[in-house]
């Protein structure tokens, strides 16, 4: 069973009670559904959230030995963060950049991403289809 790695950053384990007009009352428990329900055959998630940089440079390097791939939301740090950067430069699967809202409708801050320059795919607005979107991409990536 090959395991992708569905990584969430700050503020995000409120999800579904954070701002519902902006990112809407699905929770994190419905992102992990809704990404091993769009998993090919012979992949699993796991589904991981933290509120800390650091802990998230460690979940990616965890990664390296554990998962085939890896669907992050950073959340504020998307913006901030050389690095997670460097982490995910260091991981060497497909990555896929998901936000639920649409970043670029928004201020301007939030239209700058440090995690672009690793991604292989960036899907921005489609709320928390955009996961399961990004979940099918890594399958297809990284084939049978
Ligand atoms: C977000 C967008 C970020 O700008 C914001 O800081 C978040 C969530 C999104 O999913 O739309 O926390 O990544």
């Amino acid at each position: 069973m090959k395991t992708i790695l569905v990584l969430n950053g700050p503020n995000l384990n409120l999800l579904g009670r954070r701002q519902p007009e902006i990112y809407g009352h699905e929770t994190l428990a419905d992102v992990e559904a809704a990404c091993r329900a769009a998993c090919a055959e012979g992949f699993d998630i796991r589904q991981a959230q933290s509120n800390h940089e650091g802990e998230i440079v460690e979940l990616i390097h965890g990664a390296r030995d554990t998962a085939c791939g890896i669907v992050i939301n950073a959340g504020a740090y998307t913006h901030t963060s050389v690095a997670i950067l460097d982490a995910l430069n260091a991981f060497d699967g497909p990555v896929i950049e998901v936000h639920i809202s649409n970043v670029h409708r928004r201020e301007g801050f939030r239209h700058h991403s440090y995690i672009s320059a690793r991604a292989d795919g960036v899907i921005a607005g489609l709320g928390i289809e955009g996961y399961a979107a990004a979940t099918r991409r890594i399958c297809t990536l990284v084939g049978a």
